[in-house]
């Protein structure tokens, strides 16, 4: 029989923000459903008016504000990044509707350790933050869409593919409704990937991540 872990013991992820923070909410409610063993230990945003710090904030959570623009380069945002989460000891990170692109030095302090959830069915529509991906489904006329969560590399949404959602495309969509229904699986596939990723089950063989 498995003790269940107190909260202090739970393993620690970090989940980077630039808005709403609809996705940080379900992590968040997947934790205190007991769905998800781990805790919040740091919410890093890399905007002041994010409504997301407001949820980290009602829950108690540690949020930082780094914005990369107030700091001379890439590199000295990304080294605040990774301190922030060190300092914190977080293990895991999850990029939640986070809009920088990251500096290499974040994924490298960070092998295998970051996860993304995009709002497409990657490796289709790539690139650009939501509505950006979800028009572009609309536009090429796709019958399917859905959400990634893969691994964060240095190439943007190119990392490995953890899990995908899918969802379909209605002939009376506008991007509102399709977005709002791939946004529902991804509240349910980041924090299933995060556990996921926690439990180490996650193995990556070249591009191909199996669960074990
Ligand atoms: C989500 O659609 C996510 O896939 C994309 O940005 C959006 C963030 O939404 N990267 P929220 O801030 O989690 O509500």
């Amino acid at each position: 029989m498995t003790t269940p872990q107190s909260p202090a013991e739970r393993p620690r992820i970090g989940v980077l923000v630039s808005g709403r923070g609809s996705n940080l909410q379900a992590i968040l409610d997947a934790i205190a459903s007991g769905e998800l063993v781990a805790q919040v230990a740091l919410v890093i945003s890399s905007r002041r008016d994010a409504p997301a710090l407001e949820i980290a904030a009602a829950h108690g959570v540690a949020t930082r504000v780094i914005v990369p623009k107030d700091y001379p380069s890439r590199a000295e945002a990304g080294a605040e990044i990774v301190a922030a989460l060190r300092q914190a000891d977080v293990r895991l990170v999850a990029l939640a509707g986070y809009k920088p692109i990251l500096d290499a030095s974040v994924t490298r302090a960070y092998p295998n350790g970051i996860l993304n959830v995009h709002p497409s069915l990657l490796p289709a529509f790539a690139g650009g933050m939501a509505p950006r991906p979800q028009t572009e489904a609309l536009t090429a006329g796709v019958k399917i869409s859905g959400c990634t969560v893969h691994f964060v590399t240095e190439e943007v949404d190119a990392g490995p593919i953890i899990a995908q959602a899918a969802v379909p495309v209605l002939d009376d969509d506008t991007v509102e409704s399709l977005s709002a229904r791939i946004l529902d699986e991804e509240h349910r596939l980041l924090p299933r990937v995060i556990g996921l990723a926690l439990s180490g089950r996650l193995r990556i063989d070249d591009k191909r991540v199996v669960i074990g």
